[in-house]
């Protein structure tokens, strides 16, 4: 039976992390009635007592909103988040983890489980919509595998519709986005999808192939790491040269072709996204016989870029065996908790092997941050990690840090040498405060 186009849709979100937590609150926000499904019993206890299992500005205000309004619901099961309340799920949205494998690739085993117990439980036509960011041709697995354990030849359609949300701003992207992407094989997902969007004023709905969708995503993860490993690269060049990387990313930036966006020199990329997708695409690449081998010099580039703070280090205190290094900032980057694949991890691991003693103290992260690094001092707050350290290293650019009393932080260091991973300060103020500063491509 043909549905109203305004109707709002049955959804059932598999994996209620960064990407399916927002999303599944999103839709929620959106009129829709969703049922967010996982299989950590920790997140939905958590979940259910309204507590937030992840740091991200206004989702607590978002799922609140919906669980009161009835639309917004939790389960460990994908039986009960495809058939609740009495309501089958439309649309079924896979936003699990796709965590690089050692050799680069992404490993998609929990996306054939999911899409296993999927198969079993169908009801009735199912668009199951694929979120998790994975490489091209993966819908085409879930549709085989779907097939193979959907024994009652219960109509479906595998829908790609990557995510692009950032962490930190991830409701705003959700709701606002630039643009929503929906790879469909049919006419029939494409009208769920779009009873899916629709409420989403003004959002700009691209439909395309299924395989389009899927390389949308890695193409323009990619791209945007490119962009920020080129303006390093160029930053490295200031440096030997004495030219201002800020003056030339802006005078490149003006030119509306070029953009004046992740043109920001610093430390590198980290985070569960880029690093992981490109590897994933560069990966693939090869797989198809095609050598994409600007992807592996943007990777090499930022796993030099990772290492410049312990590079200015040495520069400034010779040998770091026995010195103490106060790294401020430990997230990958401002406004989030995830301090998957953080540059801050592999710094503090490579201080740490040159004998240094390392101090850290991050806002939000720091208990994630405890477990991804052994073996620092976890500062209470920014002055006590600061306190009696040879140097200072930023290096995630958190609000909080550009707002420290820098005469307060001076009296509490043994040297004033502060190392700027992210050109966050003033270089003509800090050196009036007294301080040997630093930083990426500055003069
Ligand atoms: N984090 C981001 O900023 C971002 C942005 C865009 C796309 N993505 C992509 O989205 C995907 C998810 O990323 P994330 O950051 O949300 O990861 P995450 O680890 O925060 O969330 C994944 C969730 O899936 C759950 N899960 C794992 N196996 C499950 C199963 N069998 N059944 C039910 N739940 C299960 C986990 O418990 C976890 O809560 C990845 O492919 C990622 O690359 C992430």
């Amino acid at each position: 039976m043909k549905k109203n186009q305004n109707e709002k849709v049955n959804i059932c979100v598999i994996g209620a992390g960064y990407v399916g937590l927002v999303s599944g609150a999103c839709f929620a926000e959106l009129g829709h009635h969703v049922i967010c499904v996982d299989n950590d019993p920790g997140k939905i206890a958590m979940l259910e007592k309204g507590i937030m299992p992840i740091y991200e500005d206004d989702l607590e205000r978002v799922v609140k909103k919906n669980v009161k309004a009835g639309r917004l619901h939790f389960s460990n099961f994908i039986k009960e988040g495809m058939l609740h309340q009495g309501r089958r799920a439309e649309a079924i949205f896979i936003a699990v983890g796709t965590p690089p494998r050692d050799d680069g690739s992404a490993d998609l085993s929990t996306i054939e489980k999911v899409s296993e117990e999927i198969a079993k439980n169908m009801a009735g036509y199912t668009v199951i919509v694929e979120k998790s960011t994975v490489p091209v041709e993966t819908c085409d697995w879930i549709s085989k595998t779907v097939k193979r354990h959907n024994k009652k030849g219960i109509p479906f359609d595998v829908a790609s519709n990557p995510e692009f949300l950032r962490e930190g701003t991830a409701v705003w992207d959700f709701l606002k986005p630039d643009r929503v992407v929906a790879g469909v094989s049919s006419k029939e997902a494409e009208a769920v999808l779009k009873r899916v969007y629709r409420p989403m004023k003004g959002a700009k709905v691209l439909f395309t192939s299924v395989k389009s969708a899927e390389l949308i995503k890695h193409a323009s993860n990619s791209f945007l790491a490119a962009k920020i490993s080129f303006i390093n690269a160029v930053a490295n060049i200031c440096e030997k040269t004495g030219a201002d990387i800020e003056d030339v990313a802006k005078g490149m930036g003006l030119d509306k072709r070029i953009g004046s966006s992740f043109l920001k020199a610093g430390i590198g990329f980290g985070g569960f996204c880029f690093p992981k997708d490109l590897e994933a695409f560069y990966w693939l690449s090869r797989r198809k016989g095609y050598d994409f081998e600007l992807l592996k010099t943007v990777k090499d580039i930022n796993e030099g870029q990772k290492m410049w703070l312990v590079k200015k280090a040495e520069d400034e205190l010779w040998n770091l065996e026995g010195k103490t290094v106060a790294m401020l900032g430990l997230a990958f980057k401002p406004e989030t908790d995830d301090m998957r694949f953080a540059p801050s991890i592999d710094i503090a691991r490579e201080f740490l092997k040159r004998g240094a003693k390392v101090r850290g103290y991050d806002p939000i992260s720091q208990e994630n941050a405890k477990r991804a690094i052994k073996g620092i001092y976890f500062a209470g707050d920014p002055y006590d990690c600061v306190k009696g350290a040879d140097c200072i290293c930023l290096v995630t650019e958190w609000k909080e840090f550009a707002a420290l009393d820098m005469k307060k932080v001076l009296a509490a260091v043994k040297h004033p040498i502060l190392i700027d991973g992210r050109n966050l300060f003033d270089p003509a103020k800090m050196r009036e405060l007294g301080w040997t500063y630093t930083s990426v491509g500055r003069p």
